[in-house]
């Protein structure tokens, strides 16, 4: 599985997104480390704030199912914007409580190129434990 083939998925994805409100459809592909991949979509809410991103669908369902920290390898985000589309910090939040801080995360743009940032890249000095 290349980062193409896992940005297929989340492109793929994003077909199923429910984005009434924003109009900003949003799909996410996770290859875990078993080779499957779990995607996930936005899925929006008249309330707003009840409104969920795609790459948290994504974990979400993954952990649904029984995949655990440190199942996870990689996240593709595809949307439909011009420039590479960054996951929002609530997502790299989520992310960062399954996902190893080498971990690429894929983003792509309008003219499909597919950018990497490892999660560490994404959020230094990330919070991850409650140590008192
Ligand atoms: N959205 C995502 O699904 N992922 C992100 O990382 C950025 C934002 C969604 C949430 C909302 O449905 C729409 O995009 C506009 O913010």
């Amino acid at each position: 599985m290349n980062e193409n083939q896992l940005m297929g998925y989340a492109r793929e994805a994003l077909g199923n997104s429910y984005s009434p409100y924003s109009n900003f459809p949003v799909g996410a592909a996770i290859l875990c480390k078993d080779g499957n991949i779990i995607t996930g979509v936005n899925v929006e809410n008249a309330s707003f704030g009840g409104t969920n991103c795609a790459e948290r669908s994504a974990i979400f369902t993954a952990v649904g199912k029984g995949y655990k920290k440190g199942d996870f390898l990689a996240i593709a985000v595809a949307g439909k914007t011009k420039g590479f589309l960054p996951p929002c910090c609530i997502c790299r939040q989520v992310m960062v409580e399954f996902f190893e801080p080498d971990a690429p995360v894929y983003l792509t743009n309008g003219t499909q190129e597919i950018q990497v940032h490892s999660l560490k890249d994404l959020v230094p000095l990330s919070f991850d434990k409650l140590d008192i």
